[in-house]
């Protein structure tokens, strides 16, 4: 069990050598990102001139597409310095508002009350094993009133198996499990936590949150290429979103 959080570390230090190695590519994209349309219909309304924080901000592109949706600034916070250059690098060339710390969450470092909106997910809270003090942190890091939204893998996802002819539960996962080890690209041999949706609303609601909205989406937020998994067909939920105003 990876307590201290480093083999996840080590894990994402090899992955993220992928943001600079597909700089350009990752460029193409960033030129039209855009947020998901049910990320649009809960932000759109939020977003435009908001100063935005984005804990675990990966590659940038949701920056990228918050910035085109009207934020005023967006503030990246990752602990790998592949990601956060690459990003940096692609903002600065699109010429957008972004600006990146390096930081360990849930100490990001940053100002308490700095942000209007903290927007996260898309593989950001699976790498969060103290979920009350994360929440805890976003909630410093937002002004009264301010809005927390998180677009997240469901907590049934790590129990589909990839199979294209039927939808199947791997009979090596759970779902009221802790934690499973990564057995795919690009996170391979991280720890990726576990918790029911029950337990993430009952977190936010805990950590001084009122929830706006909440929503399952059957579309997974990401698909390996290649692979059309019956799992993805419409029929099970791979996502949700959650929107919350600081109470
Ligand atoms: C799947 S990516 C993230 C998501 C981003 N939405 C994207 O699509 O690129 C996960 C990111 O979380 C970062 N990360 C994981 N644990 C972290 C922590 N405790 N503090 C800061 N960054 C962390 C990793 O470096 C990686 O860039």
């Amino acid at each position: 069990m990876d307590v201290t959080g480093d083999e996840t570390r080590a894990a994402w230090a090899v992955a993220s050598r992928k943001y600079t190695d597909e700089y350009d590519v990752l460029l193409e994209q960033a030129r039209t990102a855009e947020l998901f349309p049910a990320e649009v219909a809960a932000l759109g309304e939020v977003v435009p001139g908001a100063d935005v924080v984005h804990p675990m901000s990966g590659h940038g592109l949701d920056d990228i597409a918050l910035a085109r949706l009207g934020a005023r600034s967006v503030h990246g916070v990752d602990y790998s310095e592949p990601a956060l250059s690459s990003a940096r690098r692609r903002a600065e060339a699109l010429g957008l508002p972004c600006r990146y710390t390096a930081a360990t969450m849930p100490d990001s470092g940053l100002d308490d009350a700095c942000a209007d909106v903290v927007y996260t997910g898309k593989g950001a809270l699976i790498w969060v094993p103290d979920l009350p003090a994360f929440l805890a942190e976003c909630r410093r890091l937002l002004r009264p009133g301010g809005r927390f939204y998180v677009y997240e893998a469901h907590p049934t996802v790590p129990l589909w198996a990839w199979d294209d002819d039927e939808i199947r539960v791997r009979p090596d996962r759970g779902y009221f499990e802790r934690s499973h080890v990564n057995d795919t690209f690009p996170a391979h041999g991280a720890v990726e936590r576990q918790r029911t949706l029950a337990e993430t609303v009952m977190a936010c609601l805990r950590a001084g949150f009122t929830i706006e909205h909440l929503e399952e989406h059957p579309e997974p937020f990401w698909r390996p290429a290649g692979l059309d998994a019956a799992a993805w067909d419409g029929r099970v939920p791979n996502a949700f979103s959650l929107l919350a105003r600081r109470s």
